[in-house]
């Protein structure tokens, strides 16, 4: 494991957490975020696939219980593709072509025909016109974004009305020894492309400052309990401002 006191460098006599805690604001920039998957591209599957299977098969299946056109954001190597019913139309985007072109070969290789496009695309900058999807999936993404709540806004933005933004996310810890250890990592997390501390607050606040979705569900994932499911519905009727 890295050591935080040489990574953060803490003056003498500083404790060398509280070093890294002061050094976890938020850093990531798109272009490092996108190199990194570019590294983590040839052994994602080995490292990733069965840790968060059980947390893709629960989004799928909240997916398609709308279905329809759905688009992925972040798909990655495209491992959950397979699992959707081939009577939806999925479009998967990713910041990164190293992990799209495993996408790609795993499409070509499965005959994935309800793969409609995978394409390289930022989730804070989506380029598709207004209420293009019935449904937005992002498994594991939101957390790996420079700018969650851009991206939750472009996700709000491309999902049609009475449609949903179903999202498998890391949830961080709101208090004790597991919070000050997330936040602890996130200078190390960050480089590797997500975050370890990312407050529940940061979803409802998101949503509380919106009058056109609700939040519909949030359901412990595993690991651990350290993930969610996390439904948005994208309101038909806007709701009216408080009077
Ligand atoms: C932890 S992986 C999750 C991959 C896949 N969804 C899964 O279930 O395993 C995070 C993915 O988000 C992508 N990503 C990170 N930042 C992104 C951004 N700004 N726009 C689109 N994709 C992004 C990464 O390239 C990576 O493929």
């Amino acid at each position: 494991m890295t050591d935080l006191r040489v990574a953060n460098g803490p003056r003498r006599g500083e404790p060398a957490v509280s070093n890294a805690i002061a050094q976890s604001s938020e850093t990531m920039r798109t272009e490092t975020v996108a190199s990194a998957y570019g590294r983590w591209a040839p052994v994602y599957d080995l490292v990733f696939g069965p840790v968060f299977r059980r947390g893709r098969a629960v989004s799928i299946q909240a997916a398609e219980r709308i279905g329809g056109r759905i688009l992925e954001v972040g798909v990655g190597t495209g491992i959950s593709l397979p699992g959707y019913d081939k009577a939806n139309r999925v479009y998967g985007v990713d910041i990164s072509e190293p992990m799209l072109a495993k996408a790609r070969r795993r499409v070509a290789a499965l005959g994935l025909d309800h793969v409609e496009a995978i394409e390289v695309m930022d989730a804070e900058q989506l380029d598709f016109p207004d209420a293009s999807f019935d449904v937005i999936v992002a498994q594991y993404v939101v957390t790996a974004v420079p700018h969650p709540e851009k991206a939750l806004d472009e996700f709000a933005r491309v999902v049609r009305p009475g449609g949903e933004i179903v999202i498998a996310t890391r949830v961080g810890a709101e208090k004790g020894v597991r919070k000050v250890i997330e936040k602890t990592l996130m200078p190390v997390t960050q480089r590797l492309g997500f975050r370890t501390d990312f407050p529940w607050e940061r979803y409802t606040d998101w949503a509380a400052e919106r009058r056109d979705v609700r939040l519909i569900e949030r359901r412990p994932l595993p690991p651990l309990g350290h993930f969610s499911l996390v439904r948005f519905e994208k309101l038909a009727e806007p709701a009216r401002a408080a009077a």
